[in-house]
């Protein structure tokens, strides 16, 4: 486990008034990612010429290769952009949709029950990877290097191999069972037919010359042409339901970020079809109706609890793919609809989540993975992207190299009814026929004319309240070493119950918290692999931390 962090020296003087300060450019680029070479690989880009949307065309692609656990060309995920020339905002969709033959029922057997990890292994679990779709048009609208070149670093990882890690003979033992069913994943993951020994080098001919296609042709070196036949071919034979017009529709889509504004701070994240952004703002204007620097600590998690329960209650009743469900998003990170809420919540007991007007419990997948890039033109990006589980479905169509996601069962599979993981969901996340799934991924920017902050980690359901907690230590002035290595707690509504990471709280907190009506659940393991940058515009540095839970590298350069 490692974490790396640089402050950049001072590049020139800082000028007088913040809004002076924030026009200057960073005195330096900073990227945070989940894998050293993920890092390097968009450094490289950067020094090669390119931009912040160049070096994550890059990072996303390194990603794919060397953490094939977390995301993938067989995934999807969301690119938070801020541009300097035009000081735009943008959000890149590039969430997988559900195939067109897919329908609500597709998981529930005769008696309506839902089929046993149908949602989760193999190909019926995959829906349309939207990757490799938006690193092309993030290259072809905001980059300005070629495909070829920011791929290049992933083609060659994929070509010469990576060393196998901890983290990755983790995520292999988890998912074993699943890899050992599909030969053409099993081939390229798996020593014959075994976790990977440390430092084994793992080489994907196949993925790199899907990148090589995806390199020399754009969007329809994937979504057409042979890459497309084979990829459709591998889960029909396989039992799965893609057709070849899935591949050819899909289309990634430019979204509005969602707004707020938390102490002075504003806050901008992700948009629906992710549900990250405004359970984020939900959750801040809550906590805003209080200065939180006067509760004690037992109060203080109290509140943020009761915040977050609330604001999971809303992500299960209204959060869906807004291009299919009407979502009150105004309402709902509007700041009386947080005044509201707090109206609600007592300080000296909980409100058993039972008692509030919704549905029952939400939860996502375990693997992911985010990065935060910075240039020195001022541009930035905050992504996090995904194939669901570890390993996707863990279902790999023959010749491509191409590793599915499973991000199928981010739907309420049955409405009403929970799936294997608890999910409960209503009808705003059912399946439809080209839907995108309800996402908790949360990539975020946080400015006011002190810096920008630019954060954002995996951790399925939990992820929006690690965005959370990130956010309220960088308000309260701790810095970013802190900020990503906190220890954290989590509720979602149902189940009703605080999870915690060991140290989160201590023992006669926790002897308080449950005085006041908690249950808490302790768990062993850590969560999360945050990846945050700073530019402090008054100190002019830029600064970059990777989650000491994981084996990221933040650099600055
Ligand atoms: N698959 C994790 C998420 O999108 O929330």
């Amino acid at each position: 486990m490692t974490i790396f962090l640089r402050i950049a020296v001072l590049a020139f003087l800082v000028v007088g008034s913040g809004l002076a300060v924030a026009q200057n450019p960073p005195p330096a680029a900073a990227i945070a990612s989940a894998h050293p070479l993920a890092t390097s690989a968009g450094h490289g880009v950067l020094e090669a010429g390119g931009n912040a949307f160049d070096a994550a065309v890059a990072v996303s692609a390194a990603l794919a290769v060397v953490e094939p656990y977390s995301s993938g060309l067989g995934g999807g995920g969301f690119w938070l952009l801020h541009r300097a020339e035009d000081n735009v905002e943008i959000m890149i969709d590039g969430r997988e949709r559900a195939p067109l033959a897919a329908t609500s029922q597709m998981y529930l057997d005769e008696t309506g029950k839902l089929i046993d990890r149908a949602s989760i292994d193999g190909p019926l679990a995959a829906a349309i990877p939207g990757l490799p779709a938006a690193l092309a048009y993030l290259s072809e609208h905001y980059g300005r290097l070629s495909l070829a070149k920011t791929l290049a670093p992933a083609i060659g990882y994929a070509n010469e191999g990576f060393e196998v890690d901890e983290p990755y003979r983790r995520q292999v033992t988890f998912r074993l069972p699943v890899l050992r069913r599909w030969p053409a994943a099993s081939r390229v993951f798996l020593s014959n037919g075994k976790v990977p020994m440390l430092g084994e080098r793992i080489k994907q001919p196949a993925l790199a010359a899907t990148l090589e296609a995806l390199a020399a042709q754009g969007a329809a070196g994937f979504y057409q042409g042979s890459v497309a036949e084979a990829l459709v071919d591998g889960v029909r034979a396989a039992g799965g339901i893609w057709r070849l017009e899935d591949l050819a529709q899909y289309q990634v889509v430019e979204r509005e970020p969602v707004r707020g504004k938390y102490r002075g701070f504003n806050i901008i994240s992700a948009s629906p079809p992710s549900s990250g952004g405004v359970a984020l703002l939900t959750m801040l204007n809550i906590l805003a109706q209080e200065d939180l620097s006067t509760f004690s600590e037992t109060t203080r998690a109290h509140f943020i609890i009761e915040a977050m329960r609330r604001a999971y209650r809303d992500r299960a009743r209204y959060l869906g793919d807004p291009d299919f469900v009407d979502i009150p998003v105004e309402k709902l990170i509007h700041p009386y609809y947080g005044a509201g809420l707090r109206a609600g919540i007592r300080l000296d007991r909980v409100t058993p989540s039972a008692h509030l007007p919704g549905i029952g419990n939400q939860e996502s997948g375990r693997h992911t993975t985010h990065f935060s890039i910075m240039d020195r033109e001022g541009n930035w990006v905050a992504a996090t992207l995904s194939i669901n589980y570890p390993f996707g479905s863990g279902f790999m169509p023959p010749g491509t190299g191409v590793l599915l996601n499973d991000e199928m069962d981010d739907f309420a599979a049955a409405p009403g009814v929970p799936n294997v993981y608890g999910l409960i969901g209503n009808q705003a996340n059912a399946i439809a026929p080209g839907k995108r799934p309800l996402s908790s991924m949360t990539p975020t920017f946080v400015e006011d004319e002190r810096g920008v902050l630019v954060l954002g980690t995996p951790g399925g359901s939990r992820i929006i309240t690690m965005v959370l907690l990130g956010i309220l230590n960088h308000v309260e002035g701790r810095d970013l070493t802190h900020l990503v290595s906190q220890p954290r707690f989590h509720h979602q509504y149902f189940p009703d119950e605080v999870q915690y990471e060991p140290q989160a709280f201590d023992k006669a907190q926790i002897r308080r918290l449950q005085a006041l009506g908690h249950r808490l659940t302790p768990y062993e393991r850590r969560w999360g692999n945050m990846q945050a940058l700073f530019w402090d515009r008054l100190r002019n540095r830029v600064e970059a931390a990777s989650d000491p839970r994981g084996v990221g590298q933040a650099v600055v350069r």
